[in-house]
C-alpha cells in the first residue's frame, strides 16, 4: 500500500504508513498562473492500492486536484485507488432545501465513487441520510469519533453534561454521554441564514452542578455554538466547553466564541487547527485495514521492492 498526502496531510499520511506498514509519499500539487492544477505522484504505484489521504475542507479548491491524481494512480496500474478524508465535504446539503437547488451531498458522492474504489472517513453528516452507504456505492468507513472524545472528557471535564446544540447531534451525543457516564441533553434549532441561528433549551433545573459541554460534529461560522452558549447562560447554567469533531473555523469563529462565553474550545484531528487535542489517526488506520482488505489489498512494504533506487530517494518512503 502506499499513502499519498495531500499537502498539509503529511501528519495523518505518516501515521497511517506507521501503523500499517505501508509507505507514504506527499502529492506534489502545483498551481500554474491561469488557475489550472498540474498534479504528480513521486513514488512508483503500479500494482500497488493507492491511498490518498485528504481531509475534505475547501472541497471547491481541492476536489479537482485530487480526482485527476486519482485517476493518475489508476492510468499507472494502482491496483485499487481509496480515499481517507477524515472530514467529508458536502453531506450537509441532503435535500432539495427549495425548489431547483442540487442535492450537492448525492453529487458529490457520484463524483468521488467515479474515482475511487473506497472512502474512510469520520463522522459523516448523517441526517436525513442514515447511512453512507445510501449516498456511495463504493465501500466506506466511517470512523465514530465518540470513544475518543468520551476519553478526552472523561480525563479533562468534571460533572460534565453533554449539550447537542440541534436534533441530528443527538447520534453522537447520546453516544459520547453514554461512554463518559454523563447525563445529556438536546437543544432544537432553527437556521435562518448562514448566519442566522437561534437554539431552544428545555428543562435545565436537575443540571446544577454540572459543566456543560457543547458537542457538535462541524463547527463553521460558530453562530450554532454560539446560540447554544446564550441560550445556556440564560438557563442560569455556567458557561461551556465546546467539543467538535471537525474544525471548520470560518475567519475569526473561534475568537467570537471564546468571546462570546465559551471557555475552552477542543476539536478532533480531523481538519488541522490549533484547537486540535483528540487524535483520531489511529482510528482511521483500523478502519483502513479493515476497508484495504477486504477490497483484497495487500499491505505490505516488500511491494516497494521492484522499485529502482532513484525513485525510492525522491518519495518519502
Ligand atoms: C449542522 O447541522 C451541523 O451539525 C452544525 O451544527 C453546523 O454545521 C454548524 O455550523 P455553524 O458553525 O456555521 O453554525
Amino acid at each position: 500500500m502506499l499513502i499519498v498526502a495531500w499537502p498539509g496531510a503529511a501528519r495523518l499520511a505518516a501515521t497511517l504508513a506507521d501503523k500499517l506498514g505501508a509507505d507514504w509519499s506527499e502529492l506534489a500539487l502545483h498551481r500554474f498562473p491561469d488557475g489550472e492544477s498540474l498534479v504528480r505522484i513521486d513514488a512508483p504505484v503500479r500494482g500497488r492500492c493507492v491511498v490518498f489521504a485528504a481531509s475534505l475542507n475547501n472541497p471547491d479548491e481541492k476536489t479537482l486536484p485530487l480526482l485527476f491524481a486519482a485517476d493518475a494512480a489508476r492510468e499507472l496500474g494502482a491496483s485499487q485507488v481509496g480515499l481517507v478524508a477524515p472530514y467529508l465535504a458536502y453531506m450537509r446539503q441532503d435535500r432539495r432545501f427549495n425548489p431547483g437547488e442540487a442535492v450537492t451531498s448525492r453529487s458529490y458522492a457520484r463524483l468521488l465513487s467515479s474515482s475511487f474504489d473506497f472512502l474512510v472517513t469520520v463522522d459523516p453528516h448523517l441526517h436525513r441520510w442514515h447511512d453512507l452507504g445510501e449516498l456511495y456505492p463504493i465501500r466506506t468507513q466511517a470512523v465514530a469519533s465518540a470513544p475518543a472524545i468520551a476519553q478526552w472528557l472523561r480525563r479533562r471535564v468534571k460533572n460534565a453534561l453533554i449539550v447537542g446544540p440541534d436534533a441530528e447531534s443527538e447520534q453522537w451525543v447520546a453516544q459520547v454521554a453514554q461512554l463518559a457516564d454523563a447525563p445529556w441533553a438536546v437543544m432544537t434549532k432553527t437556521r435562518r441564514g448562514d448566519r442566522q441561528v437561534a437554539v431552544k433549551l428545555r428543562g435545565h433545573k436537575q443540571w446544577a452542578g454540572r459543566t456543560p459541554v457543547l458537542l457538535d460534529d462541524i463547527v463553521s461560522t460558530g453562530e450554532t455554538v454560539l446560540a447554544a452558549a446564550a441560550a445556556l447562560k440564560k438557563a442560569g447554567l455556567p458557561a461551556p466547553v465546546c467539543v467538535a469533531v471537525h474544525a471548520l473555523f470560518e475567519g475569526d469563529a473561534l475568537w467570537r466564541m471564546l468571546e462570546g462565553g465559551v471557555t475552552k474550545v477542543v476539536t478532533s484531528d480531523t481538519v488541522a487547527h490549533s484547537t486540535n487535542a483528540i487524535s483520531l489517526a489511529p482510528l482511521l488506520a483500523k478502519a483502513l485495514r479493515q476497508c484495504a482488505i477486504s477490497t483484497g489489498s495487500v499491505i505490505d512494504r516488500n511491494t516497494v521492492r521492484d522499485v529502482p533506487p532513484s525513485t525510492h530517494s525522491r518519495a518519502r518512503l
